[in-house]
């Protein structure tokens, strides 16, 4: 969670963001739309006019903090009768008008697609009603518009090359909140990348739910290469291909992306990331399971084996590559037996860091229709705890290797810890942290590492 910059105009808005980067990331559209008509960002909510949430319906946890966060909007409400609340982005696209009946306190919905109509729906709420728009689109891409970099540190910048997701894993509620996947006009992507490095930026980070299946070819809902026309094909650019151009248009900053899928990462990628040095060695890659039965379950299309050839196929190109991952623990119907395959792919593949997660049934979603979400939640919570505690014993040793090693850091910002230190990531996406010296945010700098836990190398700046 976060709250924005940005001051005075005629009125003004508090964005909250909530869930993953590409929320993040569209909170900056939805500045720019409302931007261009009248609204500036603040940073102090009780200054605000205007307050948007924008949410996450991934797990049920994270609906309940938004729950909560809407109850202490009441008390803002209280103090200023003419306040607008909104709830946009999954949840409220999840949800649609039981929000408005639900919460009676929000004025606005809106969906992760409809965000130029926001200043319409405020502009209803004026005239004394509530208003809502949750129609998603097949082909908005929000390619023309200027993100308002907000909470940024000046240095690392989202930039979104494609929306929604086409793959109905059976657990995930993504397909349902964000629609069908459309990829966004690579010479917007380029332009915005050019821009951010003129503005000073030092590194972009390419969003998407499965940018290996990136795909442009004139706009509209996703296709696959094969059945493209001719003209299409001549005019189509892949992931690949854009990550290279990417590249040259930008040589002076790096560029990171996220999220690969197992199933659909090439070998074209990583050698396009080995071969430009700007684009960082660093994957991160959801197994989500390492059990063949509960993938097939979770309709990833893949199996353990083929998990374990592409990582197997990531490290021969790229051996000092980073690798992250995505776990859920206690997926409908997964045995102890099957839990230790989780465990076991984790110790194989030696993962950098993972992100790891309860299952929690989302209703409307294939596994909630068609499984039984049958493993107690006590059961879940303990396979939870093994699976977190197999990789903080992995990232510690795995971070221990780096002492004696020289990393290049990008610096972001100021450490947590000490206003005397800088914090910023290796290659490979580590939190690394030295004493400031004469550096600056956005140098690169060459850190020799002298010390490491699971989370974080320290060492000190050798120029
Ligand atoms: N597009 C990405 C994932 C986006 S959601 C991918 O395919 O990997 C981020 C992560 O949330 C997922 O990788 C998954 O691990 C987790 N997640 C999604 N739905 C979930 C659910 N219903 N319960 C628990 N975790 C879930
Ligand atoms: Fe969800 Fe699967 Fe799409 Fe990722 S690839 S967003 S997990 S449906
Ligand atoms: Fe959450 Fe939506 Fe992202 S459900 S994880 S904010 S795509």
């Amino acid at each position: 969670m976060t709250e924005t910059a940005v001051e005075t105009a005629e009125r003004k808005l508090y964005i909250e963001s909530y869930g993953c980067a590409m929320n993040f990331s569209d909170s900056e559209i939805i500045a720019s739309i409302m931007g261009e008509h009248g609204f500036a960002t603040t940073k102090n909510e009780f200054d605000a006019d205007v307050i948007f949430l924008n949410t996450c319906a991934i797990r049920d946890n994270a609906e309940q903090r938004i729950r909560e966060r809407l109850k202490h909007l009441r008390a803002n409400k209280k103090q200023n009768r003419d306040l607008i609340i909104g709830v946009l982005g999954c949840m409220a696209e999840r949800l649609k008008d039981k929000l408005l009946e639900e919460e009676k306190l929000v004025d606005v919905v809106a969906g992760p697609d409809s965000y130029r109509e926001l200043p319409k729906l405020v502009a209803e709420v004026d005239e004394g009603g509530r208003a809502i728009n949750v129609l998603l689109s097949r082909e908005e891409t929000y390619g023309d518009l200027n993100p308002v970099r907000l909470n940024s540190n000046g240095v690392t910048a989202f930039i979104s090359i494609m929306r929604g997701c086409d793959n109905m894993c059976s657990f995930c509620v993504v397909p349902f909140t964000r629609g069908r996947e459309r990829s966004r006009d690579p010479k917007s992507i380029l332009r915005e990348a050019r821009e951010l490095a003129s503005a000073g930026y030092k590194e972009i980070i390419l969003l998407g739910q499965n940018v290996d299946s990136y795909l442009w070819f004139g706009g509209g809902p996703k296709k696959e290469f094969k059945n493209l026309t001719e003209e299409e094909k001549a005019c189509s650019v892949d992931f690949a291909e854009l990550l290279g151009m990417a590249a040259l248009a930008v040589p002076g900053l790096r560029i990171r992306y996220s999220t690969s899928h197992p199933r659909d990462i090439t070998e074209k990628v990583v050698h396009t990331m080995a071969k430009y040095k700007n684009v960082c060695n660093y994957i991160h890659l959801p197994a989500q399971s390492g059990n063949s039965r509960v993938l097939d379950v979770m309709s990833r299309n893949y199996t353990r084996e083929w998990y374990m050839d592409k990582v197997r196929m990531i490290r021969n190109i790229l051996p000092d590559c980073g690798i992250s991952c995505d776990i859920i623990a206690g997926f409908c119907s997964e045995t102890e037996e099957e839990h230790q395959d989780t465990l076991s792919l984790m110790e194989w593949a030696r993962f950098d860091f993972s992100y790891m997660y309860k299952y929690s049934e989302r209703p409307g979603t294939p596994a909630a229709k068609k499984l039984t979400d049958d493993v107690p939640e006590d059961l879940k919570g303990r396979r939870l705890q093994e699976i977190i505690a197999l990789q903080n014993e992995v990232s510690k040793a795995k971070n221990q290797e780096y002492i004696g090693k020289v990393v290049e850091v990008l610096v972001e910002s100021e450490s947590k810890r000490s206003s005397e230190e800088w914090m910023g990531r290796n290659d490979q996406n580590v939190v690394t942290v030295f004493p400031k010296a004469n550096f600056q945010k956005g140098n690169l700098v060459k850190v020799l590492v002298e010390s490491a836990s699971t989370t974080t190398l320290r060492g000190k700046a050798i120029g």
